[in-house]
């Protein structure tokens, strides 16, 4: 069991420094939005957040493998039955690209159901000729390009927690509703990854599995039984940055008397929010969610073992996930020194590769892109380092779409420079496509073989 500190309370964050929260215009209808949301049904259930764990824990211990990915920023705009699906359709054929290569159980984790909040580098942002306050995630503010649309709106969290919602919801249909049964593996196959060379790859995969099960049902295997044949868990999760939302939404659980944040299974406390003194790091050691911390370039080994022993004090395995963002070069130069430290004092962390972040860069014509190339790059580092510190790599962290989106270069259908404009359809950071996604996981899956 986690521990929450004596002095903690789900609002004793309010008297620690808190980064990256908005200034919200008018407090009484902040306050209006915080007692809307306290009265809310939760999002998850606690018992949920306990399974979550234990999975994790079997990450930590090298028996299993954690895949978390979803967009950016979640949008109020985009919000539809068939962007979800597409979502959960290219985490599902991740996932039998890596189960099928790995032959181990793979933990799947959304960005997703409450992605709504975004830490941004500075307060303001040139569009065009105006200078206008930064938009900070559809739970704040709106991205057009107007004064009155950055103004900080408490409402917003109030919607954030309806589509959330609402999303789950449909989230927990597909997923055990039978879209996500193995026998209908081949019909996740886009129809745009399918003739590509990535998608008849899957099909081959696709194909195996159907013989494999039809093998099964030969020998008399019942197959109609088998409920993880038939459904299977996707967990929500985002960055825990607003903390009005998540305050907003933690509740005792009636099972067991401890709490959790109800907003999501698992959430993460984000590179600019790691100061363990700070809001965030208080917050979330007082909730039982499992939980991730990233880790930029500039991590040291005592910040590293001051968050294990601020979130993890009893060492509970998966409790805890080291989300690593560095860059390919200061991931070499850091990791090794983190993973001795935290190893040296039997923290039983989950080390996952997000390389994402430290992979932005601006085009000649200012367009925010990433290089397939650099994410793979990092992610190989990332598996080296590891290995060569005897730590299991356990997992990644992406960032990913299931359209045809063109926001990132490169990949085995290479996205060109000039091509970046033709649908670039993310809110923040650029996203993998479904193609470059499933791609990812065929070099994953081999990484993991090696
Ligand atoms: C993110 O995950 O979208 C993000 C902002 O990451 P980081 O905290 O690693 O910069
Ligand atoms: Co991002």
């Amino acid at each position: 069991m986690a521990v929450t500190p004596a002095t903690w309370t789900p609002s004793s964050w309010r008297s620690h420094p808190a980064r990256h929260q908005p200034e919200w215009p008018d407090e009484a209808r902040a306050e209006a939005a915080l007692a809307q949301l306290k009265a809310m049904p939760p999002l998850v259930f606690a018992g949920e957040a306990r399974d979550l764990q234990s999975s994790l824990g079997e990450v930590a211990a090298g028996r299993a493998f954690l895949l978390q990915a979803g967009d950016c920023a979640e949008s109020f705009h985009d919000f539809s039955a068939v962007s979800i699906r597409e979502k959960l359709k290219i985490l599902l054929q991740m996932s039998v690209v890596l189960i099928y290569g790995s032959a181990l159980p793979l933990v799947k984790v959304g960005r997703i159901a409450g992605q709504f909040a975004k830490p941004r580098s500075t307060p303001t942002e040139r569009v065009g000729d105006t200078e206008l306050p930064s938009f900070l995630g559809h739970m704040v503010n709106d991205d057009a390009p107007t004064a009155e649309a950055r103004v900080a709106d408490p409402e917003r969290m109030v919607r954030a927690y309806h589509q959330s919602a609402a999303t789950l919801n449909l989230l927990r249909a597909f997923t055990k509703g039978g879209f996500a049964d193995l026998t209908q593996v081949q019909m996740w196959n886009q129809e745009f990854a399918a003739g590509a060379p990535e998608g008849q790859r899957y099909e081959a995969i696709a194909v195996e599995i159907e013989r494999a099960l039809g093998f099964m049902r030969a020998c008399g295997i019942d197959l109609v039984d088998s409920p993880q044949l038939h459904q299977v868990d996707v967990w929500t999760s985002h960055e825990g940055l607003l903390l009005d939302y998540e305050e907003g939404l933690t509740r005792t659980d009636s099972l067991t008397g401890d709490w959790y944040d109800c907003s999501a299974h698992m959430l993460w406390i984000g590179e600019r929010t790691r100061q363990a003194d700070g809001a965030h790091v208080e917050f979330f050691a007082g909730v039982h969610n499992p939980l991730g911390v990233k880790l930029g370039p500039s991590a040291t080994s005592e910040e590293a073992l001051e968050l294990c022993e601020r979130l993890n004090p009893a060492r509970i395995p998966g409790r805890l996930t080291f989300i690593v963002r560095m860059g390919v070069e200061r991931l070499a130069a850091t990791l090794p020194g983190l993973l001795r430290a935290v190893g040296e004092a039997e923290h039983p962390v989950v080390w996952a590769c997000d390389p994402m972040h430290a992979n932005v860069f601006r085009t000649s014509s200012g367009i925010k892109t990433r290089s397939f190339d650099a994410i793979m790059a990092e992610i190989e580092a990332f598996f080296e380092v590891c290995r060569a510190g005897g730590i299991w790599p356990g997992g990644v962290h992406l960032e990913f779409t299931g359209e045809d989106v063109t926001e990132c270069l490169g990949g085995s259908a290479a996205v060109l420079e000039e091509e970046l404009t033709a649908r670039y359809e993310s809110l923040c950071d650029p996203r993998l496509n479904a193609r470059q996604s499933l791609d990812l996981a065929f070099r994953v899956a081999e990484l993991m073989r090696t």
